[in-house]
């Protein structure tokens, strides 16, 4: 059995977290394979909300393996606070929850790096979520790095406290004070409570499920266009966001990939700095923000919002293969009078173009097509046929645009408000 793969589309937080919970039963296994606690992934069911950060989307559901893969970052402390709010759920966390030997921690000190880097880049700054990850991955690649496996080591403290004193160095150089000594503290304790979970060698594990023939969904975690390789770089998160990560990420050969699920919402949004050609300044951004509720799900941020930017969407279902599109959050523009698409973009010089292109520093003027606003409460549909003509007619561009069908259409944050196509 081949393992599937859900990963976001646009800029992240298009609904993973959802529909991950909402296909898990028809799977055995479900694994992270990229990012860390920069992701916040909403489930909504049974009248309650649940954020994970680092753990799959799969652990609310009995018998289903959930596994944090190698490609991930974990900081002890920020899983032990999951970990804590699943247990008062009652939720059988150390039956089902495995991490791997291979995943890389990250340390306090790698926050406060994140914190000087920010500071150095002044008004260029990323717009970081500012929980370590850029250093983390740095220094995983520059093979300096502590990993969940070293955590059993004898000499795990000495090198913490060596890894600690090279950041400590930097933020000196810089006269960057960032007090980490509370969370050191937290941090340590933390790591009791990591060694005590299943930690294993996922590599191995998953390759064995797949020989099974168990059936695996590979969860993504930010959105293709933030990818480090292919997103809107420099102003990125620092993994590969997209479905070859997952190979990376969990050890899987990418003839073993199956399905390729790419999630989008019916609009655009973006939550820290960089290009996005169809951001909204007016009401209408405004009218998105609040009926979509578009404010971070791990800093609170509010959300950049726009419209539907097709030239983009193409872009990362080439990077990613995708073979089935999901179409999130329509219910949000329920109540426009015209909903648009940007199909290209103009450039000063007069120039279209309709791929996303390489210098983003450019301004490049979106060309829209306009579709007829449907101007009906869609929330309490379930099923396709219900759906108002106008909506059928957007959902159909977008498939005859994409080359690839939408098989999902999600019209609110519940489980239950999810249709099958
Ligand atoms: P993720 O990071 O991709 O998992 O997405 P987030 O959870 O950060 O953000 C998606 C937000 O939209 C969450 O608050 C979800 O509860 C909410 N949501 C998901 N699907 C829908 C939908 O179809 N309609 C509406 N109105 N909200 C949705
Ligand atoms: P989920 O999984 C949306 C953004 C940050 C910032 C940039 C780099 O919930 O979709 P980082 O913390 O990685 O250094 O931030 O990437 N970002 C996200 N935006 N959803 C996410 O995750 C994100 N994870 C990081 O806002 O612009
Ligand atoms: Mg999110």
């Amino acid at each position: 059995m081949k393992a599937d793969v859900l990963l976001g589309l646009q800029w992240g937080d298009e609904g993973k977290g959802k529909i991950v919970d909402v296909l898990t039963p028809r799977y055995d296994v479900v694994c992270r394979f990229q990012g860390g606690p920069n992701a916040g992934h909403s489930l909504h069911f049974n009248n309650n909300k649940y954020v994970l950060h680092t753990i799959p989307s799969g652990i609310f559901h009995e018998n289903i393996i959930n596994i944090i893969g190698n490609g991930v970052v974990i900081d002890p402390v920020i899983l032990r606070t999951e970990i804590e709010s699943l247990e008062k759920r009652g939720v059988e966390f150390r039956k089902n929850l495995y991490v791997s030997k291979k995943a890389h921690l990250i340390l306090p000190s790698h926050r406060a790096m994140d914190a000087l880097n920010e500071f150095l880049k002044g008004k260029s700054k990323i717009g970081s979520t500012l929980k370590g990850i850029g250093p983390t991955y740095t220094d995983k690649v520059a093979r300096n790095g502590l990993r969940i496996g070293d955590i059993i080591s004898p000499d795990f403290e000495s090198r913490y406290r060596k890894l600690t004193s090279q950041h400590q160095a930097l933020l000196d150089q810089n006269n960057f004070e960032f007090d980490y000594k509370d969370y050191e503290k937290q941090w340590l304790e933390a790591i009791e409570l990591i060694r005590s979970l299943n930690i294993i060698d996922s590599e191995h594990v998953i390759n064995a499920y797949i020989k099974e023939g168990k059936k695996i969904l590979a969860e993504g975690a930010q959105g293709t266009l933030l990818d480090i390789d292919f997103g809107s770089y420099p102003f990125v998160t620092s993994s590969n966001t997209i479905s070859a990560g997952a190979c990376t990420g969990l050890g899987v050969a990418p003839n073993k990939l199956g399905q390729i699920l790419g999630i989008f919402k019916a609009y655009c949004t973006r939550v820290g700095s960089g290009p996005f050609p169809t951001e909204l300044f007016d009401e209408t951004g405004e009218n998105i923000r609040q009926k979509g509720f578009e404010f971070g799900s791990t800093t609170g941020r509010a959300r950049r919002c726009g419209w539907l930017d097709m030239p983009a969407l193409k872009y990362s279902i080439m990077i990613n293969g995708v073979t089935s599109l999901i179409m999130m959050k329509s219910d949000v523009l329920d109540e426009q009078d015209t909903v648009k698409i940007a199909v290209a973009y103009q450039l000063p010089d007069g120039t279209q173009i309709d791929y996303f292109p390489y210098d983003t520093e450019i301004e490049y003027t979106p060309i829209y097509k306009e579709f007829k606003g449907w101007k009906v409460d869609t929330s309490n549909m379930s099923e396709i046929s219900q759906l108002p003509n106008e909506l059928l007619e957007y959902i159909e561009y977008i498939e005859k645009e994409a080359e690839v069908p939408i098989s999902i259409v999600s019209v609110g944050p519940d489980r239950k408000a999810t249709i099958f196509r």
